[in-house]
This record gives C-alpha cells, structure tokens and sequence, in this order.
C-alpha cells in the first residue's frame, strides 16, 4: 500500500468512533480530507461538525454537511485530525498545515480524539519535523531569538497567515525528550499563540496506517 491508500485506511477506520446524532470535531490536512469524504457517505447519521480550519469547512459545507461555530455546540464527542509526527505514547506535532490554533482548541474541547497517521509519522523522539510555532506577528522576531538560545533554527514561514491573522515559525533542530514539559516551557513566551506540540492533552487513540492493517494504539 503506498502512503495515501494508508491515509485512506486510517481515515476509514475513524468512522468507528463517530457516534450517531452528535458534533463530530474535523481537523486539517490530507488525511483528515479523506476521513471528511468518508464522513459524507454517513452525514445523515451526525448532528453536524466543528472544523478545525477554513479550508476543512469549505470542503465538509460542499459535501453538504453542516458546519457549526464552536461557541453554538454544547461539546464535541470525538475529534479525528491528522498530525506531522507522533510518539507511541500519542504525543503529536500538528501545525505543518498552519491550523494549529484552532486543532488545539477543538481537541481541547473534544471527549475523544482520534489520531489518525500513516506509519511515516511515527517517531521514536518527536523533533524531526520543524516544530510549528503561531506567534502574534509582533513577536516573531523575539520568539525566534528565543527558539535560538534553545538550539533551534527557527524559519519564518513566509508569505503565510493564519486563518487567525499570525504568523508560523518552523522551528528546526528541536530534540524533544519531555513533549508536556516543553509543551508548557514554550506556552510561557508572550506573544505565543499556539506550540506545535500536542501532550499536555494528547490524542486518546492513534490509528496507524501500516502494511498490516490499521493498528489502534
Ligand atoms: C495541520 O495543521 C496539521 O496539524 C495536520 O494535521 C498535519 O499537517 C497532517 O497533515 P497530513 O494528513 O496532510 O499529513
């Protein structure tokens, strides 16, 4: 199976967690595209979503489902996003697409969330993939001095703005060995909107997309 028919797989497999007649949290990304397409073929089944990003309710609106505003649900049952990394303990880096803010604010809201990754995500130490900072554009410069003093190489990823109008740092060289502690260190920077790392509330469950099956961790 090549990358995407393991994308599709896990995404697939993420139906089982969507319970009937409530608010489905959708995230970003190629993989949580095909889980919003198999989404479709059930909508009838659900009250309705949450979205994570923009271009996500664009794509969950034309195939009819209805999209609601976070603040007009009274929960959100379970949450399925993809991620850039993950750990087996469930630790995410999430941010490659730049809808981070928003991922982080659903999976906070969310009883469940269901990672779902095909098997190039998992890593043994998370850090691999630039870390994906949203900072308020006013401290890009600060916070990138500031990832520098901690051994990384932070690149503005230019020409790119948030849905929630900031910008996104990738901060390369970052070794992470304590996700929840560096997770909270870098929360602490002003101007800091949202860390890439996903452990202070990590996923409840990681399907991953391997050449043996979908395997639920
Ligand atoms: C979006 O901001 C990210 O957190 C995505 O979840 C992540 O980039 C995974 O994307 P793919 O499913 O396209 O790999």
């Amino acid at each position: 199976m090549n990358q995407d028919e393991l994308k599709k797989a896990v995404a697939k497999a993420a139906l089982d967690y969507v319970q009937p007649g409530t608010i489905v949290g959708v995230g970003t990304g190629s993989t949580a595209n095909y889980f919003i397409d198999y989404l479709a073929e059930i909508k009838h089944r659900i009250e309705g979503t949450v979205a994570s990003s923009e271009a996500s309710a664009e794509r969950l609106r034309a195939h009819g489902i209805p999209v609601f505003d976070l603040n007009e649900v009274d929960g959100v049952a379970v949450y399925v996003d993809g991620a850039d990394e993950t750990t087996i303990h469930r630790h995410l880096i999430k941010g490659g697409g730049g809808a981070l803010t928003r991922e982080k604010v659903v999976a906070a809201v969310a009883r469940k969330f269901v990672c779902i990754a095909d098997q190039t995500k998992l890593v043994d130490v998370l850090g691999a993939f630039p870390l994906p900072l949203e900072v308020i554009p006013m401290a890009r410069s600060y916070i990138a001095r500031e990832m520098v003093k901690l051994g990384g190489r932070p690149e503005w990823r230019q020409g790119f703005v948030t849905d929630n109008g900031n910008h996104i740092l990738d901060v390369h060289n970052l070794k992470i060995l304590d996700p929840v502690a560096m997770e909270s260190e870098l929360n602490q920077y002003a101007g800091m909107v949202t860390v890439g790392i996903f452990a202070r509330r990590p996923a409840d469950v990681l399907l991953l997309g391997t050449e043996d099956g979908v395997k639920t961790i």
